[in-house]
């Protein structure tokens, strides 16, 4: 692509600054006060870019006016209908987009060289096989992704041995088509049946892996986004495309790797043990000789009015019932009659990263009254009400006492260890893990049984009587 006059010396400049935008709000992102902020910064990286994007000459305005009005309008329509607890979703086929973007960029510029006297170098060889690749692999996986959490594919784990065997045999059919055509040859009917490996890789990597794994392959696809991305700048020559790429690539790669050491496990596992299948969905309920102690409203309010030092753990449950503004309620009388309250947050609670730090900053949940496992566990014994609303797995305490556990490793939330600990949910099913909870059976626990939201209000009706 080439530039008129001064302009050469002001895009790489405009391309230089948008760069920094993007790593300054990447890096205000890591905290909830100044995540908002970030967040903005990036937009303005990416105007920036846009512009600059925008004064290369040699582009066809009307069809970048009519992409921008039909994608802004989606994206604007998506934006204001999309449910909170719809963003796995929503993420999974943004990645997919981008992929495809990514991809078609590097077909536009393939059927460019094949239809004319130039030949293909081996950079733009390897940067347009690579831009391919990766792109219909994540565009089709990311397709798969969003069918499983959407459930339109079966959430089920797909792990026999012709789908490993397909996937390796695409995956080498891939490669070598690839290779090939970097360096050795052009053919277009080989390039298509590069495209059509890479689709069928893209689909065969995901289908193996269980329905709630989804989040944690959202988010290797995304970074996989990325690396399409970058590729897609190494075609164009576009350094705020290679820059922008290699950030989500490697941003993405650490969200993933955040979200597997989380949850106790290796990337590997994750994406071959074909975990989560299904046991969490059965809704077991625990059986033997236990008894798990149950409590009503009026009991709640008193052991909570009365205490000084309380906690809420929100888990999975608590997006199920949107009970996130009756939590804040709650905590928000307590504090007022002097009770300390704060919100423990796991990093793996919900089913994506983040999940509840953003239902509570919906609710407005203040900053600091949010904390960590390990602000909390040390101090455990004088916590007086610790409230477990809609969590499980991530207060198991097998994850601590039983390593051969499937959990077993993953850090928690031990609110076992608490003066008393309510726990809400709706009966004593399991949860993702597919894992029976001791908790439940402790001498200090009791059972608030019902819907999250339900429950609160109650509880915040009998705490007004107090
Ligand atoms: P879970 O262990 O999945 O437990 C959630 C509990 O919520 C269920 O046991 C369910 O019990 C209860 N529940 C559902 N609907 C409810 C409602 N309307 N009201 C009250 N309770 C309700 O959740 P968790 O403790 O948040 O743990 C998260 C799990 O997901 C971990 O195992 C983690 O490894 C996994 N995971 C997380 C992520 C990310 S990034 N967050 C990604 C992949 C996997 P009832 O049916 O009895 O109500």
């Amino acid at each position: 692509m080439g530039t008129s006059g001064g302009l050469t010396s002001i895009i790489p400049l405009a391309y230089l600054a948008s760069a920094v935008l993007f790593i300054l709000g990447i890096k205000r992102l890591s905290h909830p006060a100044t995540a908002a902020g970030g967040n903005r910064l990036a937009a303005i990286g990416m105007l920036l870019a846009v512009i600059a994007t925008l004064l290369e000459s040699g582009l066809s305005y009307t069809w970048i006016i009519v992409g921008l009005a039909i994608g802004g309008l989606i994206g604007a329509v998506m934006a204001r209908t999309v449910k909170m607890t719809a963003m796995p979703e929503m993420v999974a086929v943004f990645n997919g987009f981008g992929g495809a973007a990514s991809g078609l960029v590097a077909v536009g510029e393939y059927l460019r060289f094949a239809g004319g006297a130039e030949t293909l170098g081996i950079d733009a060889g390897v940067s347009i096989m690579a831009g391919t690749l990766i792109g219909a692999v994540t565009f089709s996986g990311s397709m798969i992704a969003f069918g499983k959490l959407q459930g339109f594919v079966t959430g089920n784990a797909i792990a026999n041995p012709l789908v490993r065997f397909s996937a390796g045999f695409f995956l080498a059919v891939a490669l070598v088509l690839a290779v090939y055509l970097a360096g050795f040859g052009s053919n277009l009917h080989l390039y298509w049946g590069l495209i059509a490996a890479a689709l069928i890789l893209g689909v065969l990597f995901v289908i193996p892996i269980g329905g709630a794994d989804m989040p944690v392959v959202v988010a290797l696809l995304n970074s996989y986004s990325g690396l399409a991305a970058a590729a897609a700048g190494f075609v164009l020559q576009n350094n705020a495309l290679i820059i922008s790429g290699a950030l989500v690539g490697a941003s993405g790669l650490i969200l993933t790797g955040i979200m597997c050491r989380a949850m106790n496990r290796s990337l590997a596992n994750v994406l071959f043990s074909a975990f989560g299948t299904g046991a969490a969905a059965s809704g077991r309920v625990a059986d033997g000789d236990r008894v798990a102690t149950p409590i009503e409203a009026e009991d709640s309010a008193m052991v909570l009015g009365y205490a000084s030092q309380v906690i809420f753990v929100p888990g999975y449950g608590l997006a199920v019932a949107q009970a996130q503004h009756r939590v804040r309620e709650l905590a928000d009388m307590l504090t007022e009659r002097g009770v300390s309250v704060r919100y423990c947050v796991h990093p793996v609670a919900g089913r994506m990263p983040g999940h509840m730090n953003v239902l509570l900053a919906e609710a407005n949940v203040p900053y600091e009254q949010l904390c960590e496992p390990e602000d909390v566990n040390p101090d455990m014994e004088n916590i007086d009400v610790a409230v477990v609303v809609g969590a499980n797995d991530v207060v198991n305490p097998l994850a601590r006492d039983d390593p051969s556990s499937p959990i077993g490793g993953m850090p928690i939330i031990e609110t076992d260890r608490a003066k008393t600990c309510i726990v809400i949910k709706r009966s004593l099913s399991v949860g993702y893990a597919g894992i029976d909870n001791p908790l439940f059976y402790l001498r200090n626990n009791r059972m608030f049984f019902g819907d999250a939201a339900d429950a609160l209000a109650r509880i915040a009706e009998e705490v007004k009587q107090l």
